[in-house]
């Protein structure tokens, strides 16, 4: 069920986590499907509704640097990030601490712990009035499109969960950049709403490192139809997704004014909206240029349009 956002929809919201339930939340990124993050069977919830794979741990979100005390080891280093980034679309992962209250499932039996501070004032309100740390990973079904409205929530997992709470469009439109401290070097995990260059930071690791991004393989963002990129002409039945400068077939276009951000900002919504089988054989993506934002621009692209194997001939 949507509900709009007010003080009787957080309330229920509240009632909902502390039975165990999840509840979808706008942020200032994607959507969030939210658990109790010290409830296990709640924790459990999330991995069995999204079919998540357990060995992906879940990021925890906080409303406070204090209520991150018991749970990592943040190192000074990451003080002037969080200083100026915080809340916002940054994750860093820290070392555990010992005897943190996390359901064990949050972390996937690593020794490291995702944290992140939300800006978006729904979800900074349920914190608050919960009182406890939320793990929440997209709301989406696994692998699939991440979701920037309440609607693509309910269309990917509608009937699964008891509230989504909808809030305005996430100003981002892109997951959180996630960056390691548990090493001596701070390094990107996964791109996101927050360029390289935004944070200064411009080591990354490589897609194949399966112990530090636990999440970041394969296919994942796909929608149901092929995607197909760095199209100049589309092919007949395939949308366009275009960039920049108009285009006479362009279906859609993420930004007629190359502006990165504003495409970033519109891209899961506008790949829900061309994800019609029974419109379009595939969706063609004009080139975005891999600068700032659009590395990670790109990096959803690339996953969304890679095959799995069991759906090779
Ligand atoms: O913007 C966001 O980060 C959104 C909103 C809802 O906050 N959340 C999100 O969660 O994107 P999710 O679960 O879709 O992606 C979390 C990523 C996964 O790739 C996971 O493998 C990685 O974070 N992750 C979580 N804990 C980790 C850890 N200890 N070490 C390395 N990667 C970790
Ligand atoms: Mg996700």
């Amino acid at each position: 069920m949507i509900d709009s956002a007010n003080i009787k929809t957080i309330e229920t919201a509240c009632t909902l986590l502390k039975e165990g339930n999840i509840v979808a939340l706008p942020t200032e990124t994607v959507y969030g499907l939210a658990a109790d993050a010290t409830n296990e069977s709640a924790v459990q919830r999330i991995f069995q509704i999204k079919g998540r794979p357990t060995f992906n741990p879940l990021i925890v979100h906080v409303l406070t640097i204090e209520q991150t005390a018991n749970i990592g080891e943040i190192p000074p280093s990451a003080m002037p990030l969080l200083e100026q980034f915080w809340p916002g679309p940054l994750t860093i992962v820290v070392p555990l601490k010992e005897n943190h209250p996390l359901a064990p499932s949050v972390t996937a039996g690593l020794k490291t712990i995702a944290l992140r501070m939300p800006a978006h004032p729904v979800f900074q309100e349920v914190l608050r009035a919960y009182g406890k740390p939320l793990a929440a990973p997209s709301a989406n079904a696994s692998n699939t499109l991440s979701c920037t409205r309440a609607e693509h929530v309910s269309k990917s997992l509608g009937n699964k969960i008891p509230l989504i709470i909808e809030g305005n469009v996430c100003d981002h439109g892109l997951e959180s950049t996630i960056v390691d401290f548990s090493t001596s070097t701070p390094t990107i995990l996964r791109h996101g709403a927050l360029s390289a260059e935004e944070l200064g930071i411009l080591t990354h690791t490589s897609n194949q490192d399966k112990i530090k991004a636990p999440g970041q393989l394969k296919r994942h963002y796909a929608p149901s139809i092929p995607l197909r990129l760095n199209v100049k002409t589309p092919r007949g039945g395939e949308a366009f997704l275009n960039f920049g400068t108009s285009h006479p077939q362009e279906t859609l276009n993420l930004s007629p004014a190359s502006d990165l951000k504003e495409a970033a900002q519109n891209l899961f919504q506008m790949l829900h909206q061309l994800d019609d089988p029974h419109q379009f054989t595939a969706i063609a993506v004009s080139p975005i240029p891999h600068e700032g934002i659009g590395v990670a621009i790109n990096d959803r692209l690339n996953r969304g349009a890679q095959i799995l194997e069991k759906d090779l001939p």
